[in-house]
């Protein structure tokens, strides 16, 4: 019972934004008493009216389990790396729904110990605070100024992604006790223009089925479910031993979230995950795609009310990339080279097997009939491998439920499982993407790619334009322009290249350090590649330095880049989206310099680069 109490204290508690001030965070009176009963076990007891309790994270060190004990009963168990021999940040234990109670913590350690007297000495113990605020404000150079990040923590896929009453509503897998992956819960932000976010508290929070790994959102107007019209309803993975599919529903706009008291609504006997659901009007029931991962396929489900599932088919066992596993299905229409033509796209993200090594977005093209997916293939009578984006940092891509105008709009997670949690950056670890609009185009072989541009709100992010050129012919020693440099130098940089006989151009950004991304062109090869082996700090993991190569699928004789760099990344939009990439970089001072230059007859028609105005 007092679980359940408990549990809806800390909804209502959710609603208030965690309260960031500037500066150092303020012990509260009150104490924290340590006990340590043994080589691995430590009893923390809490005492006064504290609204966290900070925990200190040495990140190298192994987790420690911590069960949250209120008035004797376990609460909660959390994962948290504590700090053995020295602090790296602290993490906020929100207490706030205990008050009045009595919490201890019963932490288990793993570390080989030889006493006590030596478990004792561990820098975790003298360093729980007990405080009423938690510093938020921002420690990190490398974090975006323009891209959705975690106030603190770490973060992976953009989860339950929906479009309500004006509000873009993106939830995530978050980490709220440390910046590497544990502890999977939804972390809420939200977007009335899709590049400012405000953060909220948790949405979704791990219970007795598991934690919350991935999942989608949808409205339910018709009011299938009977959580009402007005109603946001969810569906996750709920991962333990198992990992099984779990619903849950909000009547608040998508603030907090009740479970479903039927939970789970989906079992197999194997591991699938990441359930995404759409409303398919043909047949009036709800479709839903749920990885079968080690089998790498993908399970189409149908369903009446959002409750009751029923398996109609497989689609993807053998075709496409078929390395690692297969994650976080989506499968929608698009119109075809913008006329009335329409045909269904199936979002495949898996990992490891990407192009340039770890995680990326396959997709296949084709029909859906309600039942099944089946592929285009192509003049030999293929299924063609298709790649959404050609950087390394693109993951996990889903697109918003009902958004407006018919729009598909997607946001993947920024980084690659291969370094994800090795990037130098302590606070919070990953960002998203930016927006995209998707659209399909036939490709020069006859075949349907999908185009991701940049979504039109991200226009509103130019502050100034500070250059503005007309034609210029290339030479051997480049043209070079200086890059803003307020605000981190953060930019969009739009260039339109054209090479008469098929001479490649080189475009690079530097800093004075010597730092580089370069980027050439290649008419003849039909391709941009983007290297960032000079980039800036790229030791972190042997996986980091790479050479990304994107075909030009479509207009090979010119080419059309939007470019945006924000403190971390570069996304390279091609022809209107017909080629994408998204890196990460990690200068050690903002770029400052573009040079753009070509040993052959080639020239760049126009050129225009903008300082941009951050969101935070
Ligand atoms: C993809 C993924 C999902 C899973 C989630 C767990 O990055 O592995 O399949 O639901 O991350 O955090």
């Amino acid at each position: 019972m007092k679980r359940t109490i408990l549990r809806r204290l800390s909804l209502a508690c959710a609603t208030a934004i965690l309260p960031a001030v500037a500066g150092a965070d303020t012990p509260a009176s009150g104490g924290v008493k340590v006990e340590h009963l043994g080589v691995n076990n430590t009893l923390v007891r809490l005492d006064g009216d504290a609204r966290y309790l900070l925990m200190p994270v040495q990140e190298s060190n192994d987790d420690a389990k911590v069960n949250v004990l209120v008035d004797g009963k376990l609460d909660r168990t959390i994962y948290v790396r504590l700090a053995k021999s020295k602090v790296d940040y602290t993490v906020p234990f929100d207490l706030s729904a205990y008050k009045g109670h009595n919490v201890v913590l019963s932490i288990v350690t793993s570390q080989d110990r030889g006493s006590v007297r030596e478990a004792s000495n561990d820098a975790c113990w003298s360093n729980f605070t007990l405080s009423d605020t938690f510093d938020t404000a921002n420690r990190e150079k490398y974090r975006p100024a323009f891209h959705h990040t975690p106030l603190y923590g770490w973060m992976n896929d953009p989860n339950g992604m929906v479009y309500k009453d004006g509000v873009w509503h993106l939830y995530y897998q978050a980490n709220p006790y440390g910046s590497k992956w544990q502890n999977m819960t939804w972390g809420h932000s939200s977007s009335k223009d899709l590049v400012n976010w405000e953060h909220h508290p948790a949405a979704i929070e791990p219970d007795g089925l598991g934690t919350i790994f991935s999942g989608s959102s949808v409205l339910d107007p018709g009011n299938t479910a009977g959580f009402g019209p007005d109603a946001i309803v969810s569906l996750y993975t709920s991962a333990a031993e198992s990992q099984i599919q779990s619903l849950a529903h909000s009547v608040d706009g998508g603030m907090t979230f009740e479970k479903y008291p039927g939970n789970p609504v989906i079992t197999l006997d194997s591991e699938a995950r990441d359930p995404n659901m759409f409303w398919y009007a043909p047949t009036g029931e709800w479709i839903l795609m749920l990885a079968h991962a080690l089998e790498r396929e993908m399970l189409i489900y149908a369903s009446p009310d959002l409750k009751n599932w029923t398996l109609r088919s497989a689609f993807g066992k053998g075709l496409g990339a078929q390395e690692g596993v297969w994650e976080c299905p989506d499968l929608f229409e698009l119109p075809v080279d913008g006329t009335d033509r329409k045909k269904w796209v199936l979002i495949c993200n898996l990992n490891p097997g990407g192009p340039f090594g770890g995680s990326a977005t396959q997709y296949f093209t084709g029909d859906f009939d309600g039942t099944t997916f089946t592929p285009d293939r192509d003049a030999e009578g293929n299924v063609p491998t298709k790649w959404m984006d050609f950087g390394k940092d693109h993951y996990a891509t889903v697109s918003f439920s009902d958004a407006p105008d018919g729009r598909r709009t997607v946001i993947g997670w920024m980084s690659n499982w291969q370094y994800a949690a090795e990037v130098p950056t302590r606070q919070f670890r990953s960002a998203n993407t930016l927006p995209r609009d998707l659209g399909l185009f036939t490709g020069s072989d006859g075949q349907l790619y999908l185009s991701s541009a940049p979504s039109p709100e991200v226009d509103a992010l130019r502050a100034s334009q500070v250059k503005k050129t007309g034609k210029v012919s290339l030479s051997h020693k480049g043209r070079q322009y200086t890059l803003p440099q307020a605000n981190d130098g953060i930019c969009e940089i739009q260039l339109d290249l054209v090479s008469r006989n098929g001479s490649p151009v080189t475009v690079t950004l530097s800093n004075p350090g010597g730092e580089k991304v370069e980027m050439v062109y290649d008419p003849k090869a039909a391709t941009l590649s983007f290297d960032r082996r000079e980039s800036g700090i790229v030791d972190f993991s042997q996986d980091f330095p790479a050479v990304t190569v994107a075909p030009l699928l479509a207009t090979t004789d010119k080419l059309s880049v939007r470019m945006f760099v924000d403190r971390s990344s570069v996304e390279v939009f091609g022809n209107g989206g017909e080629l994408v990439m998204t890196n990460l970089v990690f200068p050690q001072k903002p770029y400052t310099t573009l040079s753009v230059a070509s040993d052959g007859k080639a020239e760049m028609t126009s050129l225009a680069i903008w300082s941009l105005s951050p969101s935070k």
